[in-house]
Formats: structure tokens, C-alpha cells, sequence
């Protein structure tokens, strides 16, 4: 069997479905371009609709193949629409990827009801129904699927100035474990992604020079991730091959900053 032959069949995701929520964004993105890459339909979701179009059109230029839903990943409504449609063209969702996410830095004694709800309910809230939504649907179908939930390396140990969005990770990181054992029986594995520091849209108030400074002397690699280094653990998880006996961890990728004491 020649090299790329072995690699398609372990990694390949040709002939599956990938709905990837929260596309729209800088990890979700190159989340969309790796599944594409690997052969999958992807179905980008998020609430920018011309940040949508745009997806699909590197995921066509690429020559992948994806539509784009505009939705709110806090409405249940919305997201079973998009599970009707996708219906109606005989689809079932094999890998669904909750990527929607944001984040604020409030000083903690400062921050808001309406703050700390707002980031639970994207942040945690839209993961609960993603699941709820799409994984009922994998159920009633008996697909054998894989749900990737991005968390975050602030989910496993506290992160200072961003206490709500490293509450609502550290919920998304035991939720995704509680299913893992809850779909097990069913083919479903659940997993999570931990990523360290990516210059992205939701963090680019937090990242001032002095935190910038400071998460580098915490990261032997002394650098920021790039999205596309997320490719790797997101296919291993998305693969029923690679990954057919993974399901329950949280995968970190984040130059080394979780092994790093002093
Ligand atoms: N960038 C990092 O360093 C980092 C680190 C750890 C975890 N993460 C997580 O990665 C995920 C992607 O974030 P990113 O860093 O690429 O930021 P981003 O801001 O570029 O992307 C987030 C995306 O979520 C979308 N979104 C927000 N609220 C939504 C809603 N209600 N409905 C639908 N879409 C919504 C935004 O429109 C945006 O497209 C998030 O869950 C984030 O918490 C990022």
C-alpha cells in the first residue's frame, strides 16, 4: 500500500458530513479548511453571514465542497432547522464541531449579570445544544459520529482576567467527558480541543503587550499557535479510523504551555 493510500484510509473522511459551528471564526476556520482537506462536506454555521460566504469559498477554491447556514448557536430553533435541511438532501451529521466562542477580561469584581450569562450561554449553553440537537440526531439515525468541542487550556487550570470564559471552558471539558460515557454504547465519541494562545478575533482586546509578554515566558515555544496547527488533533479526533478508540480526553495544543511550571 503506498504512503498516501494508508493515510486515506486511516484519516480520510471522504463521504462524511462535518458540521463545523462557529466557521465563521479564526480557529473555526482552518477547523473548516482541515476537514474539507480530508474529504469531508463541510457545513459551516455562524451569524456572519458574509464571514460564511467567504468560508465556503476558500473551502471551494481549496476544492472542498460546503454550504453555509447562517444561525445563532444559542437558538435551539435555529439549529434544527439547519438539521432539517440537512435532511432534506439526505445528509446525516457525521462530525459536528462546536467552535462559537467569546470572551471579555472585566476586572472580576466588575463583571455584569448580563456578561457573565452572555458568555455562558455562547460559550457553554450553544455546546449543550449543539449536542442536544445534532447528537439526537445521530442517535435516532445510529450514526457513527465524532462531536469536537473547542475548549480551551484556561478550562484545565485558571487563567487570569478571563474568569467567566475559563468557567464556561472548564464546563465544556467535563461536559464533553459526561457524554463521552453517556454515547459510548451508542458510536458517538466525544472529545475536546484545548488550544493555547491563537491570535483570534474573541481575544484580541485581551492580548495587550504585557499579557503577550507574559504568555510567552509560560510557552517553550516561545511563539502563538497558528490556526492550521489545530489540523492534526482535529483530524485524529474526526476520524473513525485514527480515531475509533478516542473518546472521553481533551486534547491540548498549545506549545507546550501546560507542561510549563517555572
Ligand atoms: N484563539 C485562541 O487562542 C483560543 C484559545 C482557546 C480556545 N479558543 C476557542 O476557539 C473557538 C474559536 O474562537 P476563535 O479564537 O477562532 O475566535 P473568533 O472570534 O475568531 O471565532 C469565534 C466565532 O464564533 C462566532 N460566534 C460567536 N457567537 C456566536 C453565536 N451566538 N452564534 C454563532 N456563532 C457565534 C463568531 O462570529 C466567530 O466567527 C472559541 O470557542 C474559543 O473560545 C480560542
Amino acid at each position: 500500500m503506498s504512503t498516501s493510500q494508508y493515510l486515506t484510509d486511516l484519516f480520510g473522511l471522504g463521504g462524511k458530513t462535518a458540521v463545523v459551528i462557529g466557521g465563521t471564526g479564526v480557529l473555526g476556520g482552518a477547523i473548516c479548511s482541515a476537514l474539507a482537506g480530508a474529504g469531508a462536506y463541510v457545513v459551516v454555521i455562524g451569524r456572519n453571514s458574509d464571514q460564511g460566504r467567504i468560508r465556503v469559498e476558500q473551502i471551494e477554491a481549496a476544492g472542498g465542497e460546503a454550504e453555509f447556514h447562517s444561525a445563532d448557536s444559542t437558538s435551539r430553533a435555529e439549529l434544527e432547522s439547519i438539521v432539517a435541511a440537512l435532511a432534506t438532501q439526505q445528509r446525516q451529521t457525521h462530525i459536528l464541531v462546536n467552535g462559537a466562542g467569546i470572551n471579555s477580561a472585566t476586572p472580576f469584581l466588575e463583571i455584569s449579570d448580563s456578561e457573565w450569562d452572555s458568555i455562558f450561554e455562547v460559550n457553554l449553553n450553544s455546546v449543550r445544544l449543539a449536542c442536544q440537537v445534532f447528537g439526537s440526531d445521530m442517535i435516532d439515525r445510529g450514526t457513527q459520529a465524532s462531536i469536537i468541542n473547542v475548549a480551551s487550556l484556561s478550562g484545565m487550570t485558571p487563567l487570569s482576567r478571563v474568569y467567566t470564559y475559563a468557567a464556561t471552558k472548564a464546563a465544556v471539558i467535563n461536559l464533553s467527558q459526561n457524554l463521552a460515557r453517556e454515547w459510548a454504547p451508542n458510536g458517538i465519541r466525544v472529545n475536546s480541543i484545548s488550544p493555547g494562545f491563537f491570535p483570534a478575533e474573541q481575544n484580541r482586546k485581551v492580548l495587550t503587550p504585557e499579557r503577550i509578554e507574559s504568555i510567552m515566558q509560560h510557552t517553550p515555544m516561545y511563539r502563538f499557535g497558528h490556526p492550521e496547527e489545530l489540523a492534526g488533533a482535529v483530524l485524529l479526533l474526526a476520524s473513525p479510523k485514527a480515531g475509533s478508540f478516542v473518546t472521553g480526553t481533551n486534547i491540548v495544543v498549545d506549545g507546550g504551555f501546560m507542561g510549563m511550571t517555572i
